[in-house]
């Protein structure tokens, strides 16, 4: 068999299951258990929440593990939804999102929540007048992807964070695809909060942050 699906899961690098073996074998310890044995484990999970705090910009205390890239969307979303519900109750994405986002869309529609779903050109670019046109005084957050899982396109996503930000509007980015594919600097991109997935990039499955 030649696998061909690398965008929907990778095969474990040798060099991330090596890294890895240890905490299986020896170091199983709850990190939140008070013995030394555990003590070791909680500081490794903080280095390597730093390492990965740093590869994008972020602070050690903004990244927490999820099981997947879907968990993550859907935390974003909800967590928003129901932390700005009282600011206001209109979300924007984009049509072509990944359906962790989409269903979390539906759902949040059904608790009364407006989602304006915008268009992309045949390229799969966001129409960005579109954007700035759905804006509104109760809009509380932007979701749009960073890199698409079918057809590869590349949004804008610093130009979508620039508008964001101006409008005091927070931004979530699905770079599910684009984590440790492309550079990404959520400060000098505006991102308040993105999802990635390390088993997209040869690393272990259920390991997966959001900001
Ligand atoms: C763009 C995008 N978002 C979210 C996901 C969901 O990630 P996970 O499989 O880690 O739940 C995927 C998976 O294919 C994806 O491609």
């Amino acid at each position: 068999m030649i696998y061909l699906d690398n965008a929907a899961t990778t095969k474990v690098k040798n060099e991330v299951y090596e890294a890895m073996k240890p905490y299986f074998e020896e170091l199983y310890g709850n990190p939140s258990s008070i013995y030394s044995f555990s003590g070791k484990v909680k500081n490794d999970i903080n280095n390597a929440r730093k390492k990965i705090a740093d590869f994008i910009g972020a602070g050690n205390n903004e990244i927490y593990f999820t099981s997947g890239g879907s968990e993550s969307n859907n935390w974003a979303l909800r967590a928003v939804a129901f932390a700005y519900r009282n600011k206001g109750k209109h979300i924007i994405t984009l049509k072509i999102e990944h359906h962790a986002v989409l269903h979390t869309c539906e759902y949040l529609e059904k608790l009364g929540f407006e989602i304006s779903y915008i268009n992309v050109d045949k390229t799969g670019v966001i129409n960005i007048d579109e954007l700035k046109e759905a804006i509104r005084p109760d809009t509380i957050l932007i979701s749009v992807m960073f890199a698409n899982n079918e057809i590869e396109t590349i949004q804008p996503v610093k130009e979508i964070g620039e508008i964001a930000k101006s409008n005091g509007i927070l931004f979530h980015t699905d770079a599910v695809q684009a984590y440790g594919h492309i550079p990404i600097n959520t400060q000098e991109y505006n991102i308040d909060m993105l999802s990635a997935s390390a088993h997209k990039i040869n690393g272990s499955k259920g390991m997966v942050l959001c900001i």
